[in-house]
């Protein structure tokens, strides 16, 4: 039996740091696109694990990978050969388009990703004087320090300084900006295909079409952080693909790679990957047998039940839908942004409110950047699903004062 939500409440209040804006609402089981909490109250979740739960809650052939390779073996280090992981490594390459041959470095999460990339690319570079990286203005990329230095966002910077050198920052879609932050000492340009902490901001082709010429020109590489819009989300494999976008040098993936369970994943060409020489980096959990199954479930479940054909047909109809919201509050709405199933809501007022009142109408959706709701649904959510939750938001912009 699951203690109460207040009772869970009071102890994280004694003994869980206290860095989470947390609801209090204790979650304990989960099907699909819907929670329950301990008081058996359901709840539809369109943003299932922050875009971790990618196929939802307990997707089936997910659980049932691990509940098989947890009874053979959890885990091994790497120093030895782990079936799994190289099975995983072939088929992440099998869907990455326009790259040529590459290999695959794992890890456990998005932002040691980000950390394996940088420090990939600085090898790359050392022996040419290359050393630094230009971002983007409002990425995200991760909270470690290398990860966190590459992040866009001057709100996460303060206060723990100083921070990695050799990071700059552009706007994204600003082709003069990105063309003259080159010098002789960039070694890489990095980027979301999709910015999603950010608010939902696409990169546009032309963008990324010149990004790349300009990276081929200065001998830098091209690197994509599709740790948020990866993973079928933008109705591909990857954003760059539905972006019709050139193939990047590297590339990282988390959130919903796993399914649920912890896994990073960086690709890069054959030529930088020889950069990882043995000795330079390493994870002693990364790419063990539970999270290799468990990714490997979550592919067979996107390829079996033809899931990139659903997100394109339910983002269209969620594409609808949001038109109709858009129109129904002129005054409220200032934008739409949707790439497949990743929705930005921007209001013109703090969103924080309207997310509690999601919730108590059985909602669960977030804020980014204040004002932004952001959708993330499963990609296996229901048309009818869709239109609950719209008409949940729908109710409560129609009852908010602004
Ligand atoms: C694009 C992107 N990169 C990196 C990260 C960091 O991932 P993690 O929280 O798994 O460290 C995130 C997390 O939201 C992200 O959206």
């Amino acid at each position: 039996m699951a203690m109460p939500s207040s009772a869970t409440l009071e102890l994280f209040s004694q003994h869980v740091v206290a860095n989470y804006g947390r609801a209090p609402i204790s979650i304990v089981r989960g099907q699909g696109s819907r929670v329950w909490d301990a008081e058996g109250r359901c709840y539809l979740d369109l943003l299932p694990g922050l875009g971790v739960s990618g196929l939802g809650h307990c997707p089936p052939k997910v659980v049932a990978a691990i509940q098989k390779q947890a009874a053979e073996i959890l885990h091994i280090h790497n120093n030895y050969l782990i079936e799994p992981q190289a099975k995983l490594a072939e088929r992440i390459v099998s869907k990455i388009t326009g790259m040529g041959r590459a290999k695959v470095f794992f890890c456990n999460s998005g932002t040691e990703a980000t950390e394996c990339a940088i420090k990939l690319a600085r090898l790359c570079g050392q022996e040419h004087g290359r050393w630094k990286i230009i971002s983007t203005v409002r990425g995200f990329h991760g909270r470690t320090y290398g990860a966190l230095s590459s992040t866009g966002q001057p709100k996460f910077h303060e206060g723990v300084g100083p921070l990695l050198p050799g990071f700059s920052f552009v706007p994204l879609n600003d082709l003069a900006a990105l063309e003259s932050a080159f010098d002789a000492e960039t070694v890489a340009f990095q980027v979301e295909p999709i910015q999603g902490e950010g608010g939902i901001n696409p990169c546009s082709l032309e963008y990324l079409q010149a990004a790349r010429a300009l990276c081929d020109k200065h001998q830098a590489l091209l690197m994509y952080d599709e740790v948020q819009c990866g993973m079928g989300r933008s109705g591909d494999y990857f954003g760059y693909q539905t972006l019709k976008a050139p193939a990047p040098d590297v590339l990282w993936l988390a959130k919903a790679l796993g399914g649920g369970f912890p896994i990073g994943a960086v690709v890069a060409k054959d030529g930088p990957a020889a950069a990882l020489k043995p000795g330079t980096h390493g994870s002693t959990y990364g790419g063990n047998h539970l999270a290799c199954a468990a990714s490997l479930a979550v592919f067979d479940s996107i390829d079996e039940e033809g899931l990139l054909v659903h997100v394109r047909e339910t983002g269209q109809h969620l594409g609808h839908l949001l038109q109709d919201l858009a129109s129904a509050f002129p005054k409220k709405i200032t934008e739409i942004r949707r790439m497949g199933l990743m929705v930005a809501i921007e209001l013109t007022f703090p969103g924080a409110p309207v997310v509690a009142a999601c919730r108590d109408e059985g909602l669960l959706v977030n804020v980014t950047q204040g004002n932004v709701l952001r959708l993330l649904p499963a990609l296996t959510v229901t048309k009818g699903e869709l239109d609950e939750g719209l008409a949940i938001i729908h109710k409560v912009l129609a009852a908010h004062e602004a």
